[in-house]
């Protein structure tokens, strides 16, 4: 054989690889509304930065890959703004995605290179878990991704994508990453599908509201960012990536710096006169970070709490805030759970963390204390000891017992607490401890509803102020609400070549 007809086959097979599987299947997927995983890459990396590994991987009954051309996923490194990661995609046209021996392996080496060199990973999920045809092996497949998954997690950041149905055992290798993003209609996550569902329990339920990404991202916690379709969705993962180091032992990009949205004057009338009114914390994060260098995780999901990535003075921070305007910007057990995975997220990538607080308290109640809210807040605390990156935290109204200590406060190792002159630091709030600690001064009061007012009033003269803290050193400052963001920054410059250890030990226990 001449290398010109080498070459026409390597071609002819090469052709046979990318066309997945066929035509017709390529059609019903652009019907549904779905790219196909080539179209994928392409719509997520630069142009023409994707090289293509294990092109020709076949199970050993499929030597000339007609079968299941390219085993089902395509797999690959490229670059996104010039930097280098990892990717993996589904291919639904071919035996529906489904993961076998060969396709698993695949995914491994990914998950393996993208280990060696220190590089992002980012899994685009469309299938219908394990390929029923080959049985244990498929099942083995998912268990060698789940361990590379767990040995990766803290090491690069792992980004997973779902796209299309993703069944059974296919979402645990997503929920060991750190970030999840489902496009809307399409992407679907369950453990068991609406039909054994209803042949179990009896229960109807569609795919959508069973593992939709509304679900997910509203109801379950599981994803973190929901796009309405994949285009939005792959600039939302080049986005992410932007705020994130490629490892652990790098420094996230640096941008220029940009002034904020919110101007300096704007700050200072943000916090209402009367303590008992809500505004969005969203408005004060705005005055800090730079404009639009803003991506918030899990917007939708317990939006007592606020997590997210943003640039200051153009360098990557994580923010962490309570949301006063939903349930007063207490922190429940969902809000718990967000909290804790972001700040470790942050730590484990050198992402300093600022932390805005306005917090009432745990959310007292039944249903909290049966779901567990002593071990689900807990991780909070857990999280912020655990974290040696730069801390910083701005107390912004209240900072009341045991929600403040969680939020980052000074014994929890901030690195510089700094409060406005609203601030209210103490162990509850004047209604709660007056009606504790007065009681019998106000039954015994021939006007007890004004002997309560005067007594809640004395209450917040002496407490309720951030100056008993200040007086014990827990909080460095009372600053001027126009000048949190110069003070942010110095704080950043400051603390950027802080080295804090922790004791060396296999690893601790978060409560969970
Ligand atoms: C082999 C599969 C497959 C699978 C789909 N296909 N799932 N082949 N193994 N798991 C094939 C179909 O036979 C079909 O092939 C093609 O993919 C497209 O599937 P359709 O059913 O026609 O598509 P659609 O109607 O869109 O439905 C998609 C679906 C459905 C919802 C994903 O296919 C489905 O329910 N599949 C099974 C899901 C499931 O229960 N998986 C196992 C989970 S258990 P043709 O040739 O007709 O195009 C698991 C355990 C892992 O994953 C445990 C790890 C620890």
């Amino acid at each position: 054989m001449s290398m010109r007809d080498k070459l026409d086959r390597l071609k002819e097979l090469r052709q046979l690889v990318e066309a997945g599987g066929g035509r017709k299947r390529i059609d019903k997927q652009h019907e549904a509304g779905k790219k196909t995983a080539r179209e994928r890459i392409a719509a997520l990396l630069d142009p023409d930065s994707f090289r293509e590994i294990d092109v020709f991987a076949a199970s050993e009954d499929d030597f000339s890959n007609q079968k299941n051309p390219g085993e089902g996923v395509t797999a690959g490194y490229g670059k996104i703004h010039g930097r280098k990661v990892y990717v993996y995609a589904q291919d639904f046209t071919v035996a529906g995605g489904s993961l076998g021996r060969v396709h698993a392996d695949k995914i491994c080496k990914v998950l393996d290179m993208a280990m060696k060199v220190g590089a992002p990973v980012i899994g685009l999920n469309d299938s219908g878990g394990a390929r029923i045809q080959e049985g244990v092996d498929a099942l083995n497949g998912y268990g060698e991704i789940f361990f590379r998954n767990t040995m990766a997690s803290g090491v690069i950041p792992q980004i997973s994508v779902i796209l299309g149905p993703c069944a059974g055992g296919a979402v645990y290798s997503p929920a060991l990453t750190d970030f999840i993003l489902m496009v809307s209609g399409t992407g679907q996550m369950f453990i068991t599908g609406p039909q054994v569902i209803k042949a179990v329990t009896g229960e109807k339920v569609s795919m959508e509201t069973l593992g939709g990404a509304a679900t997910h991202n509203r109801v379950s916690g599981v994803a973190h960012f929901i796009t309405g379709n994949e285009d939005d969705c792959m600039l939302t993962v080049r986005a992410l990536l932007s705020y994130l180091p490629s490892n652990n032992l790098e420094e996230a990009p640096v941008f220029a710096s940009m002034e904020p949205a919110i101007d300096r004057e704007t700050m200072a009338g943000i916090v209402p006169d009367d303590p008992n009114k809500s505004y969005d914390m969203r408005e004060i994060i705005r005055g800090v970070v730079d404009i639009g260098q803003y991506l918030e995780v899990q917007p939708y999901y317990a939006q007592n709490g606020i997590t997210g990535f943003a640039r200051v003075d153009g360098r990557s921070v994580g923010i962490v805030a309570n949301q006063p305007c939903v349930k007063a910007g207490s922190l429940d057990i969902n809000v718990s759970d967000k909290i804790a995975r972001f700040v470790r997220f942050c730590d484990a990538f050198n992402i300093p963390i600022i932390t805005f607080m306005d917090v009432p308290g745990f959310l007292p109640g039944t249903d909290q204390e049966y779901g567990g809210v002593i071990r689900h807040g807990a991780k909070i605390i857990y999280a912020y000891c655990e974290a040696t990156v730069p801390k910083v935290t701005v107390i912004v109204r209240k900072a009341y017992g045991g929600a403040y200590i969680a939020m980052c406060s000074s014994s929890l190792r901030a690195d510089a607490v700094y409060a406005w002159p609203s601030a209210e630091i103490a162990v509850m709030g004047p209604e709660g401890a007056v009606n504790i600690i007065n009681h019998k001064e106000i039954a015994e009061s021939e006007n007890p509803v004004e002997m309560r007012k005067k007594l809640v009033d004395d209450y917040r003269d002496r407490f309720a102020n951030p100056y008993i803290a200040s007086a014990r050193g827990f909080v460095q400052d009372v600053i001027d609400p126009r000048d949190t963001r110069s003070v942010i920054i110095d704080a950043l410059n400051n603390f950027s070549t802080k080295r804090e250890t922790r004791p060396r030990k296999k690893h601790g226990n978060i409560p969970c």
